[in-house]
């Protein structure tokens, strides 16, 4: 099959490609440095020729909900319109588990763009998992006043192989909607987390644990982003993902 990755070059995007070369299926990459711009459209048309999937992994990362919602919406409209031109018959996108219980940050984005796919008039699926065992090392790496810091919650981190897996599985397949949510085997403490990660890549001194504020850091302490008893679980643990770190 052909399938198209908006954001193939980013973290989540490296890893559906290999996932779908490995199989043997046709890849193009849409993402700025290939010259698509997916906010304004400017670069799109024809790159969907002949795709039968168009795996959406694209992202902005930002806290501000303007910001987000624009880059989303814009994204989106901009893919479901190139892919209704070219006949593309099946738009999928990877979104968060319980997005809807902290909308007024990153996450408006993510609802917008769920929104606008489910209204749209292309088949499509809409995949949500919980964090990436990669979180960790994202909160570890965005410091607070020049300093690191462990931000508690608590999360049930998941494995980004086993996503992009998931993803291609979802992608040769037909329309489902709304997929199962797709969460890691157990939960964790997220300040716990960041603190081995930190250690793992040689870190030493203190790594105080802050509260993040807002709706989000609620939602993270309160268990809101954690998947429910319907959801599906995977199998490597966020203790496997480090062991397999190869700076750790
Ligand atoms: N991190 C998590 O724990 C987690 C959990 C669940 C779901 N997700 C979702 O996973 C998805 C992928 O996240 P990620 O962290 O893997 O992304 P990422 O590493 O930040 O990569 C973003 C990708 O989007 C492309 N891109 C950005 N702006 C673009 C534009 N205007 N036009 C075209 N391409 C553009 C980038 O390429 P260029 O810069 O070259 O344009 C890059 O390929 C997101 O939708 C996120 O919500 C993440």
């Amino acid at each position: 099959m052909r399938f198209a990755i908006a954001g193939g070059t980013g973290m989540t995007g490296t890893h559906v490609e290999a996932v779908a070369r490995g199989r043997g299926h046709e890849v193009v990459l849409l993402s700025r440095g290939g010259g698509v711009d997916l906010v304004s459209g400017a670069g799109l048309d024809g790159r969907l020729d002949g795709v039968d999937t168009v795996i959406d992994v694209s992202n902005i990362t930002t806290p501000k909900p303007e910001v987000s919602v624009s880059f989303f919406a814009g994204a989106t409209t901009h893919l479901l319109a190139a892919e209704r031109a070219a006949g593309v018959s099946h738009h999928l996108a990877l979104t968060i588990v319980n997005a809807d219980a902290a909308p007024d940050g990153y996450y408006a984005g993510k609802l917008a763009q769920e929104r606008l796919i489910a209204e749209g008039d292309v088949p499509w699926t809409i995949q949500r998992t919980t964090q990436f065992h990669e979180y960790a090392a994202m909160m570890y790496h965005r410091t607070h006043a020049g300093a690191h810091v462990a931000p508690t919650g608590r999360v049930q981190p998941v494995s980004l192989h086993e996503v992009a897996t998931l993803l291609v599985d979802l992608a040769e397949g037909e329309p489902v909607g709304r997929a199962t949510d797709f969460g890691g085997p157990r939960e964790e403490s997220l300040a716990d987390i960041v603190r081995r990660y930190a250690r793992a890549i040689g870190h030493h001194g203190p790594l105080p644990a802050i509260d993040m504020p807002g709706t989000l850091g609620r939602a993270f302490r309160s268990g809101a982003l954690l998947p429910g008893p319907e959801a599906r679980l995977g199998t490597q643990t966020f203790t496997q993902w480090l062991d397999a770190l190869p700076d750790a």
